[in-house]
């Protein structure tokens, strides 16, 4: 059902605005955005739809189709406090805007159909925040840019919900292009669209292990970047950035040596796929996919025994370039590179192997199936 066919059922009337964002895939630069690095992340065709129409007074009624069991949930503006559910991400973006000079909103219904897949490490959170404040945007004419939105819903996301992440999952819904990646460096906040070489297309197989409970181990992973930072006397990593990741780790104790390690690595491994893309090689792009996985499971140590299986399946495949796991880890997604129009067959094969030597049913997040087939 649409957003506005969700809303004129609950709220009896037909929304005022609709607003829509997408969920990413992240193709290389993981754990790189909280140490002001590099990510080549795209958007995917699977995104958060939400309607809304303002209302007088100051209460805040909002209701999600994929929790319709919930029922409407209600508070006031000026009085968001946390619910641990889905509200807070609601609520986290209405107390960002108030904070910031009283961004001009008032009361509203919210009505919520999203189908970004949680915890499949596909940003189904950013995708929410951006599609709201897009929605927010128009409704009451606020004055904020897409880089800004990205930040409300960051900063939405740290402060209230309590979730550090950093901001390459809202800027990647806020601002990748269709049918492109969005080259970003999360330090400048400068960004550049990077079309998908020709011939290449980009899979996404969800592992079936959800990651909600890596909240500690990511939290863990970013104390340890600070840490690294903090020992090597630079605010954060990306400050290191052309220096040899490997002197970097020898001093270093463990395993911040390793942490760091990865994170330098990966953010050459970033400027490489982007180069990579934008000369059309492939293979070098899938090259650079593999190594990321390796670095991301044995350096960083964010793997899962699911996730290093899937990679291993998909590389050594024919057709598929490379694969890493995407997103925070811990759980998720893996994306692979593939060869244009062949990303479906292959990401059918490789969880049908997956099913057989580990008997876990994955999910194909991406590519659609082909309606003609
Ligand atoms: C999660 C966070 C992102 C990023 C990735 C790892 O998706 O939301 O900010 O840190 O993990 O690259």
């Amino acid at each position: 059902m649409s957003a506005a066919d969700v809303f004129a059922r609950i709220y009896g009337t037909a929304p005022r605005v609709l607003g829509e964002a997408p969920g990413r895939v992240n193709v290389i630069g993981e754990h790189t955005d909280y140490s002001g690095g590099f990510v080549l992340a795209a958007a995917i065709p699977l995104r958060c739809r939400v309607a809304l129409s303002p209302r007088r007074g100051r209460t805040i009624r909002a209701f999600s189709e994929s929790r319709a069991a919930d029922g409407i949930l209600a508070y006031e503006l000026g009085r968001e406090a946390a619910r641990r559910g889905w509200l807070d991400y609601v609520q986290g973006l209405t107390r960002t805007l108030g904070d910031e000079g009283g961004a001009g909103i008032e009361g509203f219904d919210l009505a919520i159909a999203s189908v970004v897949p949680p915890g499949a490490g596909l940003a189904s959170s950013a995708a929410l925040g951006i599609a709201v404040l897009r929605a927010l945007r128009e409704a009451f004419a606020l004055r904020l840019d897409d880089v800004a939105l990205a930040e409300v819903a960051q900063e939405s996301e740290n402060e209230f919900v309590g979730a550090p992440v950093g901001i390459m999952d809202p800027m990647a819904s806020s601002l990748a292009p269709e049918n492109a990646a969005l080259f970003l460096d999360t330090r400048s906040l400068t960004h550049e669209r990077v079309p998908l070489p020709q011939g290449g297309a980009l899979a996404v197989i969800d592992s079936g292990m959800p990651h909600e409970h890596s909240r500690g181990g990511y939290r863990t992973r970013r104390a340890e970047c600070d840490e690294a930072a903090r020992r090597l006397g630079v605010a954060m990593l990306r400050d290191l950035f052309g220096n040899d990741p490997n002197e970097i780790a020898r001093s270093l104790p463990e395993p911040l040596g390793r942490r760091a390690c990865h994170v330098l690595g990966e953010n050459a491994r970033v400027l490489d796929t982007v180069d990579a893309f934008r000369t059309g090689d492939l293979r070098r792009a899938g090259a650079r996919m593999r190594e990321s996985h390796r670095s991301l499971a044995d350096d960083f140590e964010v793997s899962t025994p699911e996730l290093d299986l899937l990679v291993e399946i998909a590389t050594s495949r024919d057709g598929v370039f490379g694969a890493r796991l995407t997103g925070g880890g811990f759980g998720g997604s893996v994306v692979l590179l593939t060869r244009r129009g062949e990303g479906r067959v292959a990401a059918v094969d490789v969880a049908a192997e997956y099913r057989r030597r580990c008997g876990r049913d994955a999910a194909i997040l991406l590519p659609a199936p082909d309606p003609r087939s």
